[in-house]
């Protein structure tokens, strides 16, 4: 069985997630998407709504695992036994730290290759740091995520 791993933040998830893992789990015949539990990174989103986030926008799709992974990457990837990490490529910008991590990975670990995929063209500006900040604002986020997380984005800022 070819198992592929997207591991990520996804806080919170946006169109350029869902796009990659649609496309990543066309790829293979499982694909385990990892919400990192990082507690460093301060995120606005906990785990476990991470985790029902990503649930509830990948019902479609019948060949994905949803999990939460502590530690290394590479450890998590033969915990899973993945023998495919996937990460996004959005620009030029993305690719030194992304290079740095896979030929790290594959020097742990070389039984597991790291597989970029570029993002889809209209959501090669898109990021999760970009959602907070215009949601933060309450601006309209309606073109970066899908409908049914706008309110739970709206409402960690109402809060506060
Ligand atoms: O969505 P992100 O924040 O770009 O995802 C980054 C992620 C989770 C892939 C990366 O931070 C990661 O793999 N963290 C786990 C620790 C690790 O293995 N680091 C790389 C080796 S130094």
């Amino acid at each position: 069985m070819k198992r592929a791993i997207y591991p990520g933040s996804f806080d919170p998830v946006t169109f350029g997630h869902v796009d990659m893992i649609e496309r990543s789990a066309k790829m293979v015949d499982e694909l385990v998407v990892a919400v990192l539990i990082n507690s460093a990174k301060n995120p606005l989103f906990s785990v476990k709504e991470r985790v029902s986030m990503l649930d509830e926008i990948t019902g479609h799709i019948p060949n994905i695992r949803i999990t939460s992974f502590d530690g290394l990457l590479i450890d998590y990837a033969r915990e899973v036994d993945a023998s495919i990490i996937v990460r996004g490529l959005r620009a030029v910008t993305d690719f030194e730290y992304e290079l740095q991590i896979a030929q790290t990975n594959r020097i742990v670990n070389s039984k597991v290759d790291t597989v970029f995929l570029t993002t889809s063209l209209e959501y090669a500006y898109l990021s999760s740091t970009i959602v907070k900040e215009v949601a933060s604002y309450g601006g309209d986020i309606s073109h970066f995520v899908p409908e049914q997380l706008i309110g739970r984005i709206y409402e960690k800022y109402s809060r506060e």
